[in-house]
C-alpha cells in the first residue's frame, strides 16, 4: 500500500502530462489501473514520431476552439479541415487555422480524402448521427463526451463501432487525468480500504445560457437549454463523473432513482432542469449520490470516492485518511481533548461525538501539486486531460490502433445520464434495461 504525505503547494506551473504519459503508461500497475493508456507508451509515441494525422473539426464552437488550440501543441497533428453551420463560428475557427480547408455541411468535409480523422464537437443531438456518417466514411472519430441523446442511439453507435475498423474516443478527459490516474491507482492500491460509496456534485451559479445575437439562432447557440439537442446537467456535467465511478468500481449500478426540477432559471423558455439529484444503487449495495444545479456555487465540483479508510477526492486531487498519523500536534491534542469529553458522557457514549471534516489533512495525490477545480468551467482549464487524450486519438489516426474500453466507458457512462434523466421524468426506480447492456458492464 502506498500513502504519500505531500503537503500542499500552489501549482508549479504547467507540468506536461502529455511527455510523461509515456513513462506512465510504461508502468504495469497504471496499465491495469487505466489500460487506454497502453496505446500511448513511450515506443508507440516514437513510433509516430515525424507523422501528421490530418484532422478534420466538425462544430468550431466553444469546445471546437478550445480543441483547436490544444492540437497546436500536438506535433503528430496537423488540422485540414474546418466545418461548422454556423458562418461566424466557421470564420472564428479560421482565424486560428488560416489554411484550412471549410464546409458548412459535415458530409462534404467527410467526403475529403486529405482528412484522417474527425473531431466531433457540435451539439449533443447530432452526435450519434455525424458519428455513424463519419465511421461509414471511413474515418477516424474522437466525438465529445456523452455518446448520444437516446439510450437506442448510443446502441446503434456502439454496435457500428463493433462491426467496422476505425478507431472511436469519446472526450472522457478523466481518463488522461494524471490525478484521475494515479488517485485511482492508490484506490486499487487500498490506500482507503474499501470503497463504500460514491458523492459526486458540480454546482455552478450561471444560467448557462448564451447571447444570442439573433432569435432565430435560439436553438442553435443555446442547445444545452433544449431537450431535443441536450440531456441538461446529466450529459453535459454528469457524464464525466459517472465515467469515474464506472472506472473505480468496475461495475455497473442496476437501479437508478432521482429527482430533478426547474427551480431558479424559470424566466426562459429552457426545457432541461437546473436541479437534478440522482442515486446508483449497486447490486452490493453501494450508491453513487448524484447532485448538480445551477443556483448555487458553494460546493464546487467534486468527485468523492468514499472508503473505509480514507476519501479520495479526485476532482481536486486530494485525499484524507481516516486514520491519520500526520495530523498536527495541536489538532492531535483537540481531538484527544474532545474523545476525552465524549467518552466521559454516558448518556453519549462513543457512539455519539462530532465527526467532522476539519480533522482531516489533506494529502496531494501528485507530489505537491493540486489543480482544484471550481467547478465554474472546465472550458479552458489546463491539466485536466483534454489535450492528452486528443494526442492519444491523433497518434491512433496514424497507427490505427484502437484504445482499449474508451468507447465502452463512454458507452456506460452515457446510459447512466440517460436512465438518470428518465428516472427523474417518470418518478419512478429504473432498472438498468438489459437491452442496453454490453458484455463489459459487469453488475
Ligand atoms: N469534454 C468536456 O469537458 C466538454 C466541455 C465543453 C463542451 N463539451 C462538448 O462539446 C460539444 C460542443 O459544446 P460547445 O460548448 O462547444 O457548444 P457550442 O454551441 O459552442 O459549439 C457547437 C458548434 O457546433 C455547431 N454545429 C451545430 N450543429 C452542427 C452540424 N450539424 N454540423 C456542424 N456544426 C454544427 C454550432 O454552430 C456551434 O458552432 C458538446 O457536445 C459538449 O457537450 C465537452
Amino acid at each position: 500500500m502506498t500513502k504519500t504525505t505531500h503537503t500542499i503547494t500552489p501549482d508549479a506551473g504547467r507540468r506536461s502530462f502529455l511527455r510523461s504519459l509515456g513513462a506512465l503508461a510504461g508502468s504495469a500497475a497504471i496499465l491495469s489501473t487505466a489500460p487506454w493508456l497502453a496505446s500511448c507508451t513511450a515506443d508507440k509515441q516514437a513510433a509516430v514520431a515525424g507523422q501528421k494525422a490530418r484532422i478534420g473539426l466538425i462544430g468550431t464552437g466553444s469546445r471546437g476552439q478550445y480543441h483547436l488550440h490544444n492540437l497546436k501543441n500536438i506535433p503528430h497533428a496537423d488540422l485540414v479541415a474546418l466545418c461548422d453551420i454556423n458562418p461566424a463560428h466557421l470564420d472564428e475557427a479560421k482565424a486560428i487555422y488560416p489554411d484550412a480547408k471549410t464546409y458548412t455541411d459535415h458530409r462534404a468535409l467527410l467526403d475529403d480524402p486529405d482528412v484522417d480523422g474527425v473531431i466531433i464537437a457540435s451539439p449533443l443531438g447530432s452526435h450519434a448521427a455525424i458519428t455513424l456518417d463519419a465511421l461509414d466514411a471511413g474515418k477516424h472519430v474522437f466525438c465529445e463526451k456523452a455518446m448520444a441523446l437516446t439510450l437506442d442511439e448510443c446502441k446503434e453507435v456502439y454496435d457500428r463501432y463493433l462491426n467496422c475498423d476505425n478507431v472511436l474516443y469519446y472526450c472522457m478527459q478523466r481518463m488522461f487525468d494524471e490525478k484521475y490516474v494515479r488517485g485511482v491507482q492508490l484506490i486499487n492500491d487500498g490506500l482507503i480500504g474499501d470503497v463504500v460509496g460514491m458523492r459526486c456534485h458540480w454546482f455552478r451559479n450561471a444560467d448557462w445560457r448564451r447571447d444570442c445575437p439573433d432569435p432565430s439562432l435560439e436553438r442553435l447557440i443555446n442547445w444545452r437549454l433544449y431537450r431535443e439537442t441536450s440531456g441538461g446537467l446529466m450529459t453535459e456535467l454528469a457524464s464525466h463523473q459517472l465515467e469515474v465511478c464506472g472506472w473505480v468500481t468496475g461495475k455497473m449500478p442496476s437501479k437508478i432513482l432521482g429527482t430533478g426540477d426547474l427551480i431558479h432559471w424559470k424566466n426562459d423558455a429552457r426545457e432541461v432542469y437546473d436541479t437534478v439529484n440522482v442515486i446508483y444503487k449497486y447490486d452490493d449495495g453501494r450508491t453513487i449520490s448524484y447532485e448538480s444545479l445551477i443556483s448555487n456555487k458553494f460546493n464546487g465540483m467534486e468527485d468523492q470516492i468514499l472508503g473505509s479508510r480514507g476519501t479520495m477526492n479526485l476532482a481536486t486531487g486530494l485525499y484524507y485518511l481516516e486514520d491519520d498519523d500526520t495530523r498536527s500536534g495541536i489538532k492531535q491534542l483537540l481531538s484527544s481533548v474532545r474523545d476525552n469529553v465524549f467518552s466521559a458522557i454516558p448518556a453519549a457514549g462513543p457512539s455519539w461525538r462530532p465527526e467532522t471534516a476539519d480533522a482531516y489533512v489533506p494529502h496531494s495525490i501528485l507530489d505537491g501539486v493540486t489543480h482544484v477545480n471550481h467547478g465554474q468551467s472546465t472550458v479552458g482549464v489546463d491539466h485536466d486531460g483534454s489535450e492528452e487524450i486528443l494526442s492519444a486519438f491523433c497518434q491512433a489516426c496514424i497507427t490505427g490502433e484502437r484504445a482499449a474500453n474508451v468507447v465502452e466507458e463512454a458507452y456506460s457512462a452515457t446510459t447512466l445520464c440517460l436512465l438518470g434523466n428518465l428516472a427523474m421524468e417518470t418518478g419512478t426506480t429504473i432498472d438498468f434495461p438489459d437491452q442496453y447492456k454490453i458484455p463489459y458492464m459487469k453488475f
